[in-house]
């Protein structure tokens, strides 16, 4: 059978700029779409804008414009973000283009020449907000539960799709079918809404109410309403009846929405697809909701989190990173831009980040400037990262299946941790010391880079520019053909090829709650202080200082004591000890500020101050690049 997969976002209702929510929905899916994309799948992937109704035309009122170049702008405010998300959708669908309007009025026609659609009258209470009617038990304190908004009490005469005759028909379908909707919680509210009597669904809006909607082919005196024009987006989109794209992809639909409109597709599209002779969509995957900072975003409460404003902050790749990582699908999560900048920094600037930086520079240090030929091969030093990686490829395959995206991350970073701890184990520059262990070297490197070629493949769908990266750097030329398939089985990274270091892919993101986040490509600027002449400067007696002897100091969990050597002997205590192993210092030469007042710290007296700055690996000490002379002065 052919491999093939399509994927739906809501049409989103162009009343409003793109915000994180709709920017998680097309992310998740478009993730989905690469995923199944790279696994060889002919893939489908339709997004767009639902341009009809009350809203649209308010919210086109109170700007002055006609709905249409209302729509035509915001609609091309969605359509020209996903490009800039790396989003790769096939196809942008509008709900006024001209072959969505045909297609709508011959499904309506269609089954109003069955009698599916009656004429009739209702008075009900209708929230302009969902565009639906509500029961009055549906209401919460007489308001829409979502909008906390009190609703319109409408009295109309109208058209009205026969629902109810399809209640028996979708509860036996959803029970024969246990994953028509998921996850289980969705499942079960649908089945808790089918347990009451179906009302029908009114399906019109009179013409001298609103205008601004797709003609009721059987009485021009009506537009048909937002959802049952909305909801068939899905097929036109497939250029439903005649298309090959419908007969080849509708089978296996697969919707992507929030839990907003969850009644809407569990319960009205089915109905309507039954009616219209249509075999129903294959999946309903409902995710939660993004809040911010605990609160429902809402203009009015000015918490409207835009996507581009992060994007430009902090990088496309870890705002995808971000949404897909921290909100579990299918329930609510709350956006912070502090968790946002922590996230960042543990799993993209420390995680990930560094296991490349480490190990593309020491490959490139230690290997020659090629991929190494892995020849000495200790199957229990090294299997732990072959079996990671095997273990790791198949979880992500479940994951993806279930739409657990989060947790296929979770997966990933797991071995990203276990490689990062192979490393500081198997002590890579130790062995550089020793000639005789060239080869045991060189097979270490192979494997650290074999396993970045499969973390680089995993992480492609979630991040693809910075996976391409990290394959460019360990030499693979064309990254696209490095798919799911080619890291089923260990060894696929060929010796030889040329390695490049990159920039750091995630810089560390400085992040302070008064004052903006400050985005660093390069290493913070701390202020810089105020001029002092010459002569101030010359009051500080610097010197090439060499090390002599080091211990940590007792209780502390990052002084040092050194004994150091500047032509006189002394002791200085510097807090490094996070940062280097007593053993690795001894015999270096380092700059010491020489003539800084004695000071004790944790008992043990002080007399100078080594210097130091920030690496990415933690501090590094200030050093020479010939043999300097002990006690030399710095100028
Ligand atoms: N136009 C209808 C959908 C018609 S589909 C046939 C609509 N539009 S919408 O603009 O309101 O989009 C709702 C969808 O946007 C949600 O189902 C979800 O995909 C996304 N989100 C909007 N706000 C969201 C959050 N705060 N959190 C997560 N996703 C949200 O309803």
């Amino acid at each position: 059978m052919e491999k093939v997969y399509y994927i739906t976002t809501p049409i989103y209702y162009v009343n409003a700029s793109p915000h994180i929510g709709h920017a998680y929905t097309t992310i998740v899916a478009d993730v989905l779409a690469r995923y199944y994309r790279s696994l060889g799948y002919r893939t489908f992937f339709l997004t767009g804008t639902d341009e009809h109704g009350d809203k649209i035309a308010e919210a086109a009122a109170k700007a002055g414009i006609t709905p249409q170049e209302f729509t035509d702008r915001i609609s091309a405010q969605f359509r020209d973000l996903w490009p800039e998300l790396s989003v790769t959708n096939d196809y942008f669908i509008r709900t006024t283009d001209k072959n969505h309007v045909r297609t709508v009025q011959a499904i309506l026609q269609k089954v109003y020449d069955q009698g599916d659609i009656y004429f009739g009258h209702y008075e009900g209470y209708y929230c302009v907000g969902c565009e639906r009617f509500y029961t009055e038990k549906e209401l919460v304190d007489g308001k829409c539960p979502d909008h906390q908004t009190p609703p319109l009490h409408r009295k109309e005469s109208n058209y009205f799709f026969k629902m109810s005759a399809y209640q028996d028909w979708l509860i036996q379908y959803i029970q024969d079918h246990p994953d028509f909707i998921r996850p289980e919680r969705y499942r079960n509210e649908v089945l808790a809404f089918l347990r009451e009597p179906l009302e029908d669904l009114c399906i019109s809006r009179p013409k001298s109410r609103l205008t601004w909607g797709i003609d009721l082919p059987f009485d021009e005196n009506y537009v048909t309403y937002v959802w049952f024009d909305a909801l068939i987006n899905y097929i036109t989109g497939l250029d439903y009846p005649d298309g090959e794209n419908f007969r080849t992809f509708w089978p296996v639909s697969q919707h992507l929405i929030a839990k907003d409109i969850l009644k809407p597709h569990g319960i009205y599209w089915p109905t309507m697809l039954k009616a219209a002779g249509i075999e129903p969509y294959r999946n309903l995957n409902v995710h939660g909701y993004w809040n911010v900072d605990q609160s429902k975003m809402s203009k009015s409460l000015g918490n409207v989190v835009k996507p581009l404003d992060l994007k430009d902050k902090y990088g496309l790749d870890t705002f995808r990173y971000f949404l897909l990582r921290d909100m579990v699908f299918g329930l609510d999560s709350s956006f912070s831009e502090e968790a946002f900048v922590q996230r960042a920094n543990s799993d993209l600037a420390n995680d990930l980040g560094n296991l490349v930086s480490r190990s593309v520079t020491m490959a490139v240090k230690y290997g020659g400037e090629k991929v190494p030929a892995p020849t000495d091969i200790l199957p229990e030093e090294d299997g732990i990262l072959q079996e990671t990686a095997a273990r790791t490829v198949a979880e992500v395959e479940t994951c993806f299946s279930e739409l657990a995206l989060h947790k296929a991350l979770i997966a990933i970073w797991e071995l990203i941790s276990i490689t990062n701890k192979y490393i500081v184990e198997r002590e890579p520059w130790n062995l550089a010391k020793d000639p005789g262990r060239k080869a045991r070297l060189e097979t270490i490197i192979y494997n650290l880079l074999e396993t970045l070629r499969i973390v680089g493949v995993l992480v492609t769908p979630f991040m693809p520019g910075s996976a391409e990266k990290i394959l460019r750097q360990i030499g693979i030329v064309d990254p696209a053909r490095q798919t799911l398939d080619t890291i089923r089985t260990w060894g696929g990274l060929a010796p030889g090829l040329a390695l490049t270091r990159g920039e750091s892919l995630f810089p560390r993101i400085t992040y302070s709650k008064e004052e903006q986040p400050v985005d660093t490509n390069k290493p913070p600027l701390t202020p810089i202080k105020p001029e002092i002449s010459y002569e101030d400067f010359e009051k500080v007696d610097l010197r090439a200082a060499k090390i002599l002897e080091a211990e940590p100091v007792p209780k502390s969990n990052k002084l040092m004591k050194l004994k150091i050597d500047i032509g006189e002997e002394r002791t200085i205590v510097a807090g490094i000890g996070k940062d280097y192993k007593a053993e690795d210092l001894v015999g270096k030469t380092i700059v010491v500020v020489v003539n800084l007042k004695p000071t004790k710290l944790m008992g043990v007296e002080s007399r100078g101050m080594l210097l130091a700055t920030d690496s990415e690996e933690g501090l590094t000490l200030v050093s020479f690049d010939r043999s300097a002379l002990t006690g030399g002065k710095v100028r």
